[in-house]
């Protein structure tokens, strides 16, 4: 990788200020439902201790709007996180200011604790310079670990790195270095999955995998778009009449690049998307005129597994269909076995795949399970990250 590391710089002693990505799902008593992204920032905690550091762990969790709002306060992520760890983490109830510093002085080499949500304050997504400086004030080096808020150019992820010495954690190295390996040395053939609801989320993303991958694979909603551009009729499905030509476009560029492009064949199609529909499954272009296509049928799970087959490199972002609701699963969950049983690098990304691989029971089979959707997307797009240009060059 070409930013520093934490292990290219001296910690131990110092203040360390680490920017993690604890967004995590809380039920409806504020548990935390999935502690992935915290297990995932251990061994950069792990390690920092390890040094004989003092590391000041800060997070956003939600979108509070730049208000304090306790249904987005720190303290059930520092509760879980402090079972993670086993030791003690404190929860400090301010991110700036007195509160925090008056904590940081009293800490001793290998403590830990966790500051309350920067995305309290309004200064943090306007990546205020007086609130990044203020953040920087708290600490002699900033780490950020935060892969899943790289694209985003706030005070805590951007901003802070101006007024530090600023290096990647490990869980930003390994993202860094799957996602990068994909885009720049792929084992060959290179196939992608993409799916979800909307084209338009995806059209930098299929633009920017053109120029590299063998095969694309296009299901999901999305995949309607593509459909009609080739003349289907898609009844009620979701469909953006407004991309059809750029859909037509992107049918065309692939074809000349020489990249097999393949839709679905047949769909799960129902009146609604509904838990008790009874749906059938269709080829596509058949789909009823008041009926919508939720989920890809067992011929494209078919098709695309074939396609696969020989890939070495596969990545895979967006479900097939509406796999939330159970008569709609069956063509995401095929999939995430399909990948799993695959003999090449696999990897997916965005917070719906990613559950629908564990739903599926294979996440343990995928090669890298990346832990930012939207980052994962800008970065598939080629665009840079700010949270990662601000780090140290190597
Ligand atoms: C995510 O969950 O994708 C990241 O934590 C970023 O969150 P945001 O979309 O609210 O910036």
């Amino acid at each position: 990788m070409a930013k520093k590391t934490i292990r290219d710089i001296e910690v131990a002693g110092k203040r360390v200020l680490v920017r993690v990505d604890f967004n995590v799902p809380l039920d409806k008593n504020g548990k935390v439902t999935d502690d992935t992204r915290i297990r995932e920032a251990l061994p950069t905690i792990r390690y920092l201790t390890g040094q004989g550091a003092k590391v000041i762990l800060i997070s956003h969790l939600g979108r509070p709007k730049g208000r304090v709002d306790d249904k987005y306060a720190m303290d059930p992520v520092a509760a879980r996180l402090s079972e993670l760890l086993g030791t003690q983490v404190k929860k400090i109830d301010d991110c700036v200011g007195e509160v925090p510093r008056e904590a940081i002085e009293k800490m001793q080499q290998g403590d830990v604790i966790l500051l309350e949500n920067v995305r309290f304050y309004q200064e943090e997504e306007k990546n205020d310079e007086k609130f990044a400086r203020r953040l920087a004030a708290l600490a002699d080096v900033f780490v950020n670990d935060a892969f899943g808020t790289a694209h985003r150019a706030h005070a805590s992820t951007e901003g802070v790195a101006e007024f530090l010495p600023a290096v990647a954690g490990f869980l930003m190295e390994k993202e860094l270095n799957h996602l990068g390996k994909l885009l720049e040395n792929p084992a060959r053939p290179f196939a992608a999955i993409l799916g979800g609801a909307k084209v338009s989320d995806k059209i930098a993303v299929v633009s920017n995998l053109l120029g590299k991958v063998d095969t694309l694979i296009i299901g999901g909603g999305m995949a309607n778009t593509f459909l009609r551009a080739q003349g289907n009729d898609v009844g009620k499905s979701l469909l953006e009449a407004d991309k059809v030509d750029l859909a037509r476009g992107l049918l065309n560029e692939a074809r000349a690049k020489g990249v097999n492009l393949l839709l679905p064949v047949d769909v799960v199609a129902a009146p609604a998307a509904a838990p008790d529909a009874q749906p059938k499954t269709v080829p596509v272009g058949q789909i009823p005129a008041e009926w919508m296509a939720l989920d890809i049928g067992e011929k494209s799970v078919d098709l695309f597994a074939g396609s696969l087959k020989r890939a070495k490199t596969v990545v895979w972002n967006g479900p097939m269909g509406v796999f939330e609701m159970a008569p709609f699963a069956a063509g995401t969950l095929a999939i995430a076995r399909v990948l799993a049983g695959l003999d090449a690098t696999t990897l997916v990304g965005g917070g719906d795949t990613v559950s629908a691989v564990k739903q599926a029971g294979v996440a343990g089979r995928i090669t890298h399970i990346s832990t930012g959707g939207g980052a994962s997307l800008e970065f598939l797009e080629g665009k840079q990250l700010p949270g990662v240009e601000s780090l140290l060059d190597k």
